[in-house]
């Protein structure tokens, strides 16, 4: 079903009469006040190209279709020398580019949403090493450029670029006006200049990156021109009536960059000089606070936003961890903002509109701030969600294919296994009218969803295992917890449920001996003391006692939190120990590592790089140095605490094939990987089943 507000029987309306109601801008009219804010439009072929492929459309239209009012396609460049590749990322710098945003453009009007685009030059953020693809390279800079050689400095050995000439300033301003024109061509509503996480045009503003002396640095007037000037060109090229907006961080938190007075004076000028219709405000130019974590409460931004909509004359819109839409209301009502960004919410659940103007809160997917979207991404992938496996899927697995998948003859099936496969499994099955029933051991739900769940700051993750069990429960499935199969019940359940499929989501266990990549073994002398896994630790089963070492080969963020948790839970020391060179690298790329190490060092944990275990001992680890593996030391250890490899539990796969009962695994049965690959698993066997 298709939603607008004019729909007056939507129970919505009358719960959230000021996010479901109109908003002009300019000479356009929104269906309502829900926004999909620009995110990376990784449906592209290649990042040389940067041309949408056939995956954009139905993406866009799926959200469209959803119920978002306005749709703002992410960064997209303007000019060739912006490319960042690994990132997938479309252009606007040639014609050849057009037809990709009309055939978006086309898809999303078709359910009365409005469509913009977000246009941008990286400057110092692109990448140019990996623009060597033989392929494309002969034509590509092999420099990033940007106001002034200050490099990056939010990842090791930055780029440092190449100042801009004169010629320069002007072609890339010029680009600014082509590419807007092209987007209008193209069928857009209107567009939006890239201001804000540390792009060009905030380089020209800040003067930590720009240091230049002529009149495009050096004074704040100097300092605002390109971004001025960009924003004048990008509405010559669109003329007097289509939109067009900017978006802004409303503050840095990062030392020497533009703070919330100086931003509220650059937006009071660019309103007074130039000829724009909406400030979209997001914060910090770092990606910690951009992607903000899930310990960080719903519509945390709000007195930034606040800040921004204080000074300007225009619809503000903000964004920040909103997933529910009493929050989004709220701050409607409060006057924080006029419109509402849901950016990775709109990720979790396409149909979030849909879901609020018909009163189903409780269906809405809420998006759990995992960052696995933002890891992706950052790693040249294509946006994913940690939990719905539709995204870039929805030509196969959106609302429209979806409504064919009914199946044909509904089977009787026994779930082994309440973790994220399993209970995915459960409520896409159930859902397409199959009989099933979920058994799980544990009294509780969730497999490794809870163990990720009970470190210290992640107790939303938990949320995963909840909504879908309480959907797949909506849709008739049957769980019950508490319930070991193991030893011979299997036979006696899969009589009593009459089930003519089995399947196997029995997750995997945490290697308590050890056993890891480097050597393929247990750690050596593994056998001689009690060593335990952590999820023995966090779910109380083992105390953290006395002196407390945590042995880490993941290097993500399970290992740092493990030995938190044995820090707040009674340990008199504790040691994490890694063979990487540090610990947590792996947490980098969904922007956790800034939020974990805080509070390793208030912890007090003391950190061991490049060290691998010698010998365990009763009482003691030995390690030694990988690199000089002569120099030793000697760690006193009353517990030991394995963050190194988890391996299948799968054994009643056997007892099924004996018992000759149809049966497929899936998920960390199948092979121990993340929470993304486990449900995705679930999700694609219960529609083939
Ligand atoms: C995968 C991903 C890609 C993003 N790409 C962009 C982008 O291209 N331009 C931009 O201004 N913000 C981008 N953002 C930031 C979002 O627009 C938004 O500000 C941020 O996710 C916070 O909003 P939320 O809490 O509703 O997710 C991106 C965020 C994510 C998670
Ligand atoms: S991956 Fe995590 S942060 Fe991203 S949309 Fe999904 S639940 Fe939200």
């Amino acid at each position: 079903m298709s939603w607008t507000s004019a729909d007056s029987t939507a129970i919505g309306a009358t719960k959230y009469p000021r996010l479901l109601s109109e908003l002009t801008i300019r000479n356009t009219t929104l269906k309502n006040r829900i926004i999909f804010p620009p995110t990376c439009p990784s449906w592209v072929a290649t990042p040389q190209s940067a041309r949408f492929n056939d995956l954009a459309a139905p993406y866009y239209e799926e959200r469209a279709s959803g119920g978002a009012g306005l749709i703002i396609i992410g960064g997209t460049h303007v000019h060739k020398s912006s490319i960042a590749a690994p990132l997938a990322q479309p252009g606007l710098w040639e014609d050849g580019q057009i037809e990709g945003f009309a055939r978006v453009a086309d898809a999303v009007h078709r359910h009365g949403t409005k469509l913009a685009v977000q246009l941008r030059h990286t400057g110092v953020r692109g990448f140019p090493s990996y623009k060597m693809d033989p392929t494309a390279d002969l034509d590509h800079t092999w420099y990033t450029v940007a106001p002034s050689q200050v490099p990056l400095g939010e990842f090791p050995s930055g780029n440092t670029p190449k100042e801009l000439t004169e010629e320069e300033i002007e072609e890339i301003l010029t680009a600014h006006r082509d590419s807007a024109r092209r987007a209008i061509e193209a069928g857009l509503d209107g567009v939006q200049l890239h201001l804000c996480h540390g792009y060009m045009p905030w380089q020209f503003l800040s003067p930590l990156y720009n240091k230049r002396t002529d009149r495009w640095g050096g004074s704040y007037e100097g300092r605002l021109r390109f971004v001025v000037e960009a924003l004048k060109r990008m509405r010559e090229g669109i003329g007097d009536g289509p939109f067009l907006g900017f978006r802004i961080n409303s503050t840095s938190f990062w030392p020497g960059d533009l703070e919330s007075d100086e931003v509220q004076q650059i937006v009071r000028d660019i309103e007074a000089r130039t000829d724009v219709d909406f400030v979209d405000v997001s914060v910090g130019v770092h990606h910690q606070w951009i992607h903000s974590p899930m310990h960080f409460e719903a519509g945390w931004e709000r007195e930034y936003a606040a800040g921004v909509k204080a000074v300007s004359r225009n619809p503000v819109f903000m964004v920040g961890r909103i997933t529910m839409p009493d929050v989004a209301e709220e701050l409607l009502e409060a006057g924080v903002a006029d419109g509402i960004g849901v950016a990775r919410q709109l990720f979790a659940d396409a149909d979030w509109g849909l879901k609020v103007a018909e009163g189903r809160e409780e269906d809405i997917r809420q998006c759990v701030a995992a960052n696995h979207c933002w890891k992706s991404v950052s790693k040249g992938q294509r946006v994913q969600c940690v939990y719905n496996p539709t995204v870039g899927r929805e030509a196969h697995w959106g609302k429209e294919a979806s409504a064919a998948v009914q199946a044909a003859e509904p089977r009787r099936i026994l779930v082994v296994g309440a973790g994220p496969s399993g209970l995915e499994f459960a409520r896409v099955a159930s859902a397409r009218g199959h009989q099933v029933l979920v058994v799980e051991r544990e009294a509780e739900l969730g497999g490794h969803v809870r163990l990720q769940s009970l470190l210290p700051s992640r107790a939303k993750f938990r949320q995963i295992a909840t909504w879908l069990a309480e959907q797949a429960a909506k849709s008739g499935t049957e769980i019950r917890l508490s319930t070991d199969v193991d030893g011979g019940g299997l036979e006696a359940l899969i009589r009593e449920h009459r089930a003519d499929h089995v399947v196997i989501a029995t997750g995997s266990r945490v290697c308590a001996d050890g056993f890891q990549g480097w050597t393929g073994e247990a750690l050596p002398g593994a056998s001689s003391r009690p060593c335990f896994g952590w999820d023995q630790l966090v779910t109380g089963q083992v105390a953290a006692e006395g002196d407390v070492v945590v042995i880490d080969e993941q290097a993500e963020l399970t290992g740092p939190l493990t030995a938190v948790y044995a820090a707040l839970h009674g340990a008199r020391s504790v040691h994490l120990v890694t063979r990487w060179p540090m610990v947590g690298m792996e947490s980098i790329a969904d922007a956790y590592f800034e939020w974990i190490m805080p509070q390793v060092y208030e912890s007090n944990v003391q950190l061991y790089a490049d060290q691998f275990v010698r010998e365990l001992r009763p009482g003691y680890v030995d390690l030694y140095n990988i690199y000089q593996p002569a120099r030793t030391q000697t760690l006193a250890a009353d517990t030991v605490v394995m963050v190194t490899a988890r391996q299948s539990v799968n054994s009643l796969h056997a007892e099924a094939e004996r018992l000759g009962v149809s049966c497929q695994v899936i998920g960390d049965a199948v092979a121990p990987r993340s929470t993304y690959e486990a449900v995705f698993e679930g999700h694609r066997h219960a529609r083939a089943v």
